[in-house]
């Protein structure tokens, strides 16, 4: 019996199931399922995939229990602390970190790149008054491709780099438009003179012929925030992402189908709900029937920005936005009436038996918000800047996938408990 593999008995006849066990460069090795239907003519079933891996990948690598995060094998304090988030996308986009030549080449090219045709504009007026930015940008990523039609086919290195340049550099552009339309505000246009961060603030702040003041210290911040939401394994929107490349579906069809799964309040949308829930409990002293309302089984209500399907201790992600918050509470201003209803909610939460059985702590939505909102991001922007980091690790993630040799349709199948057939005679 080859000693890599797995036996599985089933008890209602004694017969047994071979599978192979793949081993991974570092983490849980897998067993290899692909023949379990055709051998035992059963599926198996994991809702929510909490014990299945989809595919292989190079990308990112988590490690739940030591609450480890790397991307490409670096790990997420050097890249936030030592990199930028430029040197981040290039990273995941090409696998290496850039030398200081192709970075200022990748820089250059992203501010080239950061126009959008003036066809969007059409596009953005129909939409009503205070539409939600997420919706917009979703739109926005997906018309983009008519007018890219010709380079949808990605066959070579050149079309891929093309391609994925072009939609990290204009999906901050994108993602200001859908602040300024949904607030009636003038378009403006990326500063060709302004780094990557820097130029996305300005189009979300500045005015026609005003000068609008951005201190290195929020450029640095948000840059560090895309950074940390770069990418990570295969969570619920890369997965839709992902879902979309085993179709061959075009990349600004999968980023648009990535978005909309992001915005969910159990995913990327928890950022905006973490700080309408800190207002809503508004004071510490209401923090207690918060938490109780969190434990009870028939309540509903949930504490965003706590859990994680992977991370069952610190997120390493919250901890460098705690460490950035505690920081620059002062010189960004954040509230310190929020801050002090989320720290007696983290001080609650983490010596309560309820949340540290369910391995239940901050993650990085409960701080980036906060910071967020020092930045003068309003709150329907959060998902948003969720976006413009991740779409990167989007791409990189689809293109791995579509450079595969047999590209597996993601097609899972299900129990059936629904009616046996009812057809008439
Ligand atoms: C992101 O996957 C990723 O990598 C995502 C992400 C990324 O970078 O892409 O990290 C970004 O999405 C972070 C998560 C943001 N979402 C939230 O903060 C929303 C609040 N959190 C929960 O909805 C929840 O914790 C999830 C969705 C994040 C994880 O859900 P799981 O892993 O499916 O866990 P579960 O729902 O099965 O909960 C397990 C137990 C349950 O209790 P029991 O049935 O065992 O008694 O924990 C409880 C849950 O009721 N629980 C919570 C809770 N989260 C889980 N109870 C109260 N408050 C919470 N926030």
């Amino acid at each position: 019996m080859d000693k890599n593999t797995i036996t599985i008995t089933d008890n209602r006849d004694g017969k047994t199931y071979n599978f192979d066990i793949l081993d991974a460069t570092v983490g849980p090795s897998v067993v290899d399922i692909s023949t379990f239907y055709k051998k035992t003519g059963m599926f198996t079933y994991d809702e929510g995939y909490t014990s299945t891996a989809s595919c292989q990948s190079k990308i990112t690598y988590i490690d739940g229990g030591a609450g480890k995060l790397m991307y490409r094998g670096y790990d997420i304090s050097y890249m936030a602390n030592e990199k930028t988030f430029l040197d981040t996308a290039y990273l995941l986009l090409n696998g290496e970190l850039p030398s200081k030549e192709k970075l200022e080449k990748f820089s250059l090219e992203m501010k080239k790149r950061s126009y959008v045709h003036e066809g969007i504009k059409k596009l953005y007026d129909s939409f009503p008054d205070y539409a939600h930015p997420m919706a917009i940008l979703s739109a926005g990523v997906s018309a983009l491709s008519t007018y890219y039609f010709k380079h949808l086919k990605i066959n070579t290195p050149e079309e891929y780099k093309e391609m994925a340049n072009r939609i990290v550099a204009k999906v901050p552009t994108l993602a200001a438009m859908s602040y300024r339309y949904s607030n009636g505000l003038p378009i403006i246009y990326p500063d060709i003179n302004k780094g990557f961060t820097e130029n996305f603030l300005y189009m979300m702040r500045a005015y026609p012929h005003e000068y609008v003041e951005l201190k290195p210290i929020e450029i640095k911040a948000l840059d560090t925030i895309f950074t940390l939401h770069a990418d990570h394994e295969q969570n619920a929107s890369t997965t839709a992402v992902r879902n979309l490349a085993s179709t061959m579906a075009h990349p600004y069809a999968a980023i648009s189908a990535g978005i909309g799964a992001l915005w969910g309040r159990s995913h990327g949308g928890a950022n905006e709900s973490v700080i309408r829930q800190l207002e809503m409990i508004a004071s510490v002293d209401n923090v207690d029937e918060y938490i109780a309302k969190a434990k009870d089984k028939n309540d509903s209500f949930r504490l965003m920005g706590f859990g994680h399907r992977v991370y069952k201790n610190f997120d390493p992600r919250a901890t460098v936005l705690k460490n950035i918050r505690n920081e620059l509470m002062d010189e960004l201003g954040i509230s310190s009436e929020l801050v002090e209803v989320a720290e007696k909610i983290e001080k609650i939460a983490l010596s309560d038996e309820y949340f540290i059985k369910r391995g239940l702590y901050p993650n990085i939505d409960f701080y980036s918000g906060l910071i967020l909102q020092a930045l003068k991001i309003p709150k329907e922007m959060f998902a948003v800047i969720f976006v413009i980091g991740r779409t990167p690790g989007w791409i990189a993630q689809w293109s791995e996938l579509t450079q595969q040799k047999n590209i597996k349709i993601a097609r899972p199948r299900q129990l059936y408990t629904g009616p046996i057939d009812r057809t008439p005679k």
